[in-house]
C-alpha cells in the first residue's frame, strides 16, 4: 500500500512509518516539524538524541534499502498545498498523527489554547475536505485519546466508541439508537479530539468517508523492532513537564534519582499502551477497513490500566526512587477507577507487552543510558488548569517540596 504518515516526524509517528515501510508498504511522511520547534520554544529537548528527519530516513535507506519519502506540509495552514499533494500522490491509506497532542502546553496560556484549537480542528477538517474535494477512497486512520471519555467513575466498562440508548418516543414506546459516548474532555487538547470525532461522523455520512478512530492510552516505552536497528534511528523520548507523559517521566526521574512527582493522591487511573503495540494496533486498523457508507470504526487501543500512584510504587520498588506527592495542577477527579472494553484489537490478534516485562528494560536501555543529557529544572509539571490552581502550585512549588523528600 502507499501510505501517507502525517506527523510521522513524531514520538508516535516515526515508529509507526519504520514498521510499515518494513513491511514493504511505500511510506510518505507529512509533517511540519512543529514539535520540533515547540521543543525551541520550551528551551527542551528530547531525552534520545534525535537526528533530522532527512537524516532520519537517510539511515533507514542505508539500513534496509528502503526508501520513506518526506515531505514538509503544514496541514492546518496548507489546505491548498496538501490538496495538490493528494491529487499527485494519491495514498491508499492515510494515518492521521498531526496534532498538539500535549494536555498541559494546550492549557499553558490563552495563545496555546488558541493554537492547540486552530492546529488540531483546521488539520483533521482540511484532511477530510480534501479527501472529498479530490474524490480518493483512502483509508483514514486517526489517532484519537481514550481522553476523550472522560475520567470520571460510573461503575461500568467504557465501550469502544458506541453507547446504546434507548429512547421514549412521543407514543410512549422506546426506540433504540447508538450513539457516540458522551464527550468528556478533561483539557483543551481532549476537546479538540472530542470535536475531532463529530467531524469524522459527518463526513463519513455525508460522504462515505472511510474512517477509523483509534481511542489511544498513554503510549510509554522508546523502543520498537525498526528503531533498534541503527542508533541514529531511535525514537523521541519527552521527559519534561508539558510533554513528557506520566510513565516515561517517573522512569526518568528513577534513573536521574529525582523523586517520582505524583500528583495528588495518585488516585487516577489511567489506561496504557507499549509504542511497539501501538504500532501493530495501527497495523491492524489498516488491514481492516471500515466500508464506503460504514459508520466510523473505533477501537480502544490501549492493553491495561493503573492507578498512577500504583505505578509509581511499582518503579519504586523497582528501581529504589523515593516517591513525592505533589499538589494537582490539573482539574480532574483525585480518584478514578476505570474499566475498558478492548475485544477488538486482542480479537485480531494482539498480544500485549505489559508494564511489569518492559519496564526496567526502558529504565536500563534508554532512561539510564541518556540521563546525562536531561536537564533537571524541566522535570516539574507546571502548567496549571485554572488561575485558581495556578495559585495553589505556585504556593507550593516542586523545588521546595523536593528538597524535604530527597
Ligand atoms: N503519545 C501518547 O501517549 C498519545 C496517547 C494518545 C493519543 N496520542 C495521539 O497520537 C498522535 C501522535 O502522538 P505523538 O505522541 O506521536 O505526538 P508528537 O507531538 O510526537 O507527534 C505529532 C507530529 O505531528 C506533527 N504536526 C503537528 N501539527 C501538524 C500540522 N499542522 N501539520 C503537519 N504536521 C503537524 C508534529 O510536528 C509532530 O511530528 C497525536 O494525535 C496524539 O494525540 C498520543
Amino acid at each position: 500500500m502507499k501510505i501517507a504518515v502525517l506527523g510521522g516526524d513524531g514520538f508516535v509517528g516515526w515508529p509507526t512509518s519504520l514498521h510499515l515501510s518494513d513491511q514493504g508498504h511505500d511510506v510518505h511522511i507529512v509533517d511540519n516539524l512543529s514539535r520540533r520547534w515547540i521543543d525551541t520554544e520550551l528551551g527542551v529537548q528530547s531525552l534520545t538524541p534525535m537526528d533530522s528527519i532527512q537524516e532520519r530516513t537517510r539511515i533507514w535507506h542505508q539500513e534496509t534499502g528502503r526508501k520513506i519519502h518526506f515531505h514538509l506540509i503544514d496541514l492546518a495552514r496548507d489546505y491548498e498545498v496538501f490538496k495538490q499533494w493528494l491529487v499527485r500522490e494519491k495514498p491508499d491509506a492515510i494515518i492521521h498523527f498531526a496534532e498538539q497532542r500535549a494536555a498541559p502546553y494546550s492549557m499553558k496560556t490563552d495563545r496555546h489554547k488558541n493554537y492547540t484549537v486552530n492546529n488540531n480542528v483546521n488539520a483533521t477538517h482540511n484532511v477530510l475536505n480534501a479527501l472529498v474535494e479530490t474524490g480518493l477512497d483512502a483509508h483514514l486512520v486517526h489517532l484519537g485519546t481514550m481522553g476523550v471519555y472522560g475520567y470520571s467513575t460510573i461503575g461500568a466498562a467504557i465501550p469502544e466508541g458506541y453507547l446504546p440508548v434507548g429512547i421514549e418516543t412521543l407514543e410512549g414506546d422506546t426506540v433504540n439508537q447508538e450513539i457516540l459516548y458522551p464527550a468528556n474532555p478533561g483539557s483543551i487538547y481532549h476537546m479538540t479530539k472530542c470535536l475531532d470525532q463529530l467531524l469524522f461522523q459527518f463526513y463519513a455520512k455525508n460522504d462515505g468517508l472511510r474512517v477509523t478512530d483509534l481511542h489511544q492510552g498513554i503510549v510509554w516505552g522508546t523502543h520498537t523492532e525498526q528503531t533498534r536497528k541503527h542508533d541514529q534511528l531511535i525514537n523521541r523520548f519527552d521527559y519534561d513537564g508539558d510533554y513528557g507523559t506520566v510513565l516515561n517521566r517517573f522512569l526518568i526521574q528513577a534513573a536521574i534519582d529525582y523523586p517520582l512527582t505524583v500528583h495528588g493522591t495518585g488516585g487516577q487511573t489511567r489506561a496504557f499502551i507499549h509504542i511497539q503495540d501501538s504500532v501493530r494496533c495501527i497495523e491492524l486498523a489498516l488491514n481492516n477497513p471500515p466500508k464506503a457508507g460504514d459508520k466510523v470504526k473505533i477501537f480502544n487501543q490501549m492493553t491495561e490500566t493503573h492507578r498512577v500512584r500504583d505505578l509509581a510504587e511499582m518503579i519504586a520498588r523497582k528501581t529504589g526512587a523515593k516517591i513525592a506527592y505533589l499538589p494537582n495542577p490539573r482539574k480532574e477527579a483525585a480518584e478514578n477507577d476505570l474499566v475498558v472494553r478492548n475485544e477488538q484489537f486482542l480479537a485480531l490478534g494482539l498480544d500485549p507487552i505489559t508494564l511489569e516485562e518492559g519496564l526496567l528494560d526502558e529504565v536500563v536501555e534508554v532512561a539510564r543510558k541518556y540521563a546525562y543529557r536531561v536537564d533537571r529544572s524541566r522535570v516539574p509539571a507546571v502548567s496549571a488548569w485554572t488561575k485558581d490552581i495556578a495559585k495553589t502550585v505556585e504556593k507550593d512549588p516542586e523545588g521546595t517540596r523536593l528538597k524535604s523528600v530527597g
